[in-house]
């Protein structure tokens, strides 16, 4: 398993959003819009200070089918979609869906809040809220 080559990831980074771009042309008829947010504005990792991740949101807006990107190698984190409860408590049983393979995309097509978590580090506050807004 060699998954932290880092050309390996940055090639794997630029598959992912090159794909989600094409699948999101192919689903909007008319106008082009949305956005692309790197979540946490870097790798998604262990935050250096404990409220980074909700600062960083705070200053996003999220619009109705706009795409996280979570970058991260295969093996080092997950992105976990929790229930509120669950992300409250970083209750790693609780996960809709689970990602393992870093980087991964996350395009969020309902309006209201999603909850991410890393069920490696939740505790240390690697956990996400999203608050999508109708576009
Ligand atoms: C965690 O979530 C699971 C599944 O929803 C639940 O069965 C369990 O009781 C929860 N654990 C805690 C400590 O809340």
């Amino acid at each position: 398993m060699k998954a932290n080559n880092p050309s390996t990831k940055i090639m794997r980074l630029n598959l992912v959003v090159v794909t989600a771009i094409a699948m999101a042309y192919a689903q909007i008829p008319a106008t082009l819009s949305f956005y692309i947010h790197l979540v946490g504005g870097k790798a998604w990792d262990v935050p250096s200070k404990p409220n980074h991740y909700e600062t960083w949101a705070k200053g996003e807006k999220f619009t109705k089918d706009d795409i996280l990107v979570f970058d991260f190698c295969t093996g080092m984190h997950t992105v976990a979609e929790v229930p509120k409860v669950a992300y409250d408590t970083c209750n790693t049983t609780a996960a809709k869906t689970i990602e393992t393979l870093g980087p991964t995309t996350v395009t969020v097509s309902n309006v209201g809040m999603y909850f991410f978590i890393c069920t490696k580090h939740c505790q240390s506050g690697q956990k996400v809220a999203i608050d999508v807004k109708p576009s």
